[in-house]
C-alpha cells in the first residue's frame, strides 16, 4: 500500500535533504536508526491502548476483534498507529499508566486517554461520549510522578524494579504525541460555533507547547507530534452536523477547515518550539493528510466506503449515535446487536469515530517512510542529534 512512486512525488527535495543528511550522519560516524529503548505516549482515542478502560468501563466485543480477539482497551477493532510505531522498534505493546494490572513499563509508558482534550475543561461523566478528566495537563503530571516513582522503586528493588525503565531512557526515549480532536469536536457538542472554535484555538495550542516544555525539561528530546485528522469526514461529526455544506468527498467541510486551523497552529508553535528547546527532534507529522487521502481517493489505498461505519446500526452512513457498537437495541421489539460489518481490512470507520486497525495500519506505513514528516524525518531516524 505504501508506494515509493508517491512518496518520491511529494517530495523529490526531500529525498535531495535526506541524501544530504545521510550523508553528514555517516561522516559524523553515528548510525542513522535510532534504537530506541522506551516510547511515552500522550493523547486522546487515537493512541489509547487501555487507560481510560482501565479507569471506567472497557469498550464491549467486538471492539479488539482483529487480532486481539478480545477488547483490548482500545477503541478500534484491532491495533493503534502508536502499537505500529511502538513494534516497528521492536517494543511490546505500551502498558497504560493507569493500568494497575499486568503493566510492564521497562519500555516506557502510555498516558493517553480517550476522550483526552489539550486544554478543553474535561466534563467529568461515567459514559461516553464524556471527555476525559485526564486532559494534557493532567497526563504531563502523571508523568511527573512516574518519573520520580518508577526512579524510586528501581531503586529500591524486589518484584517491581524491572518493570521500570532506567533512567537514560527518559531522554533516550521516543516521545509520540496525538491530541487535540477532542477540544475540537467537544467544544461543538458544547454547542460553540465555528467561529468561537476558532478563536480557541491560540489558547490550546499555547496549552499543547507548555506542556511539551515541561516534558523536555523532565528530559525528553526525541518528538513524534501528529496533528489532528479530517473531523469533518468522521461521522459523529459530520451526521451530527448534518446540514453542514459537504465537500466533493461527503465531508463536512467546515469542520476539517477548523482542524486544518488548528493544525497551522499547532504547526507554528512546534517550530518556536524547534527553536527554544535546542536540544530537541521535534517532528511534525501530517496526519491530516494520510488520512484524508482515505476519503479522498480510498480505492487507490485498497478501501471502500469510508464514510460508512463499520460497527454501527442504521441510515445511509451505519451510524447512529443511540445504537453504538457493541450494544444492544430494540428494534421492532427484538433485541438486535449492533456489530461489525464483513469487510474490516477495507474500512476506514470503526464505529464512527475511530479509525479500523487496516486504516490505522495504513496511516502508519505512509508516517513511517518521512514523506509527511517535517523536517522530512522517517520515523526510525526521529532521535536527537546532538548539537556538537
Ligand atoms: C517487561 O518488558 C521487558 C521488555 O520487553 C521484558 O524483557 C520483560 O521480560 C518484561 N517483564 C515481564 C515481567 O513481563
Ligand atoms: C437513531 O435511532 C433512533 C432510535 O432507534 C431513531 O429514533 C432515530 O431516528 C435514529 N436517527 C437517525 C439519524 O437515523
Ligand atoms: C421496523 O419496522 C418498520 C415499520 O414497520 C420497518 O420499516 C423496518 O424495516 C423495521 N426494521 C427492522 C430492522 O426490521
Amino acid at each position: 500500500m505504501t508506494s515509493p512512486m508517491h512518496y518520491v512525488r511529494r517530495n523529490k527535495f526531500h529525498v535531495l535533504f535526506f541524501v544530504i543528511l545521510s550523508i553528514a550522519t555517516t561522516l559524523n560516524g553515528s548510525s542513522n536508526e535510532c534504537n530506541f529503548p522506551a516510547i511515552f505516549n500522550f493523547g486522546d482515542s487515537n493512541s489509547d491502548t487501555g487507560g481510560l478502560a482501565a479507569a471506567f468501563i472497557q469498550p464491549p466485543p467486538p471492539y479488539g476483534q482483529t487480532y486481539f480477539n478480545r477488547p483490548a482497551g482500545r477503541f478500534s477493532d484491532g491495533r493503534l498507529i502508536i502499537d505500529f510505531i511502538a513494534n516497528s522498534f521492536g517494543l511490546p505493546f505500551l502498558s497504560p499508566y493507569l493500568d494497575s494490572l499486568g503493566a510492564n513499563y521497562s519500555y516506557g509508558g502510555n498516558f493517553a486517554t480517550a476522550s483526552a482534550t489539550i486544554k478543553l475543561p474535561p466534563i467529568i461523566l461515567p459514559q461516553l461520549p464524556g471527555l476525559s478528566p485526564f486532559f494534557l495537563d493532567i497526563q504531563s503530571a502523571q508523568f511527573t510522578q512516574f518519573k520520580a516513582r518508577t526512579q524510586f522503586i528501581k531503586q529500591q528493588g524486589g518484584v517491581f524494579a524491572s518493570l521500570m525503565p532506567k533512567q537514560e531512557y527518559f531522554q533516550e526515549a521516543l516521545y509520540t504525541i496525538d491530541i487535540g480532536q477532542n477540544d475540537l469536536s467537544g467544544a461543538f457538542f458544547l454547542g460553540k460555533t465555528i467561529q468561537q472554535v476558532n478563536a480557541a484555538v491560540p489558547e490550546i495550542v499555547k496549552s499543547f507547547s507548555i506542556n511539551v516544555k515541561a516534558l523536555y525539561i523532565l528530559g525528553a528530546r526525541s518528538f513524534w507530534i501528529h496533528n489532528t485528522g479530517p473531523l469533518g469526514c468522521i461521522p459523529y461529526i459530520s451526521l451530527v452536523f448534518i446540514l453542514a455544506q459537504r465537500d466533493q468527498y461527503g465531508c463536512a467541510k467546515q469542520y476539517n477547515e477548523v482542524a486544518q486551523n488548528f493544525n497551522q497552529q499547532l504547526k507554528e508553535v512546534v517550530d518556536q518550539l524547534r527553536v527554544e528547546l535546542i536540544q530537541s527532534t521535534i517532528i511534525y507529522v501530517d496526519i491530516y493528510s494520510v488520512k484524508y487521502s482515505l476519503f479522498s481517493n480510498p480505492t487507490k489505498f485498497g478501501f471502500e466506503q469510508p464514510l460508512v461505519t463499520c460497527c454501527g446500526y442504521g441510515g445511509e452512513y451505519n451510524y447512529n449515535t443511540s445504537a453504538g457498537c457493541g450494544e444492544s437495541i430494540d428494534m421492532n421489539g427484538s433485541r438486535v446487536f449492533v456489530g461489525s460489518c464483513d469487510n474490516r481490512p477495507t474500512r476506514v470507520i470503526w464505529d464512527g469515530i475511530h479509525f479500523t486497525e487496516a486504516a490505522n495500519k495504513y496511516v502508519f506505513d505512509e508516517i513511517s517512510t518521512g514523506a509527511f514528516s517535517d523536517p522530512p524525518i522517517p520515523l526510525n531516524m526521529a532521535c536527537h542529534k546532538t548539537s556538537t
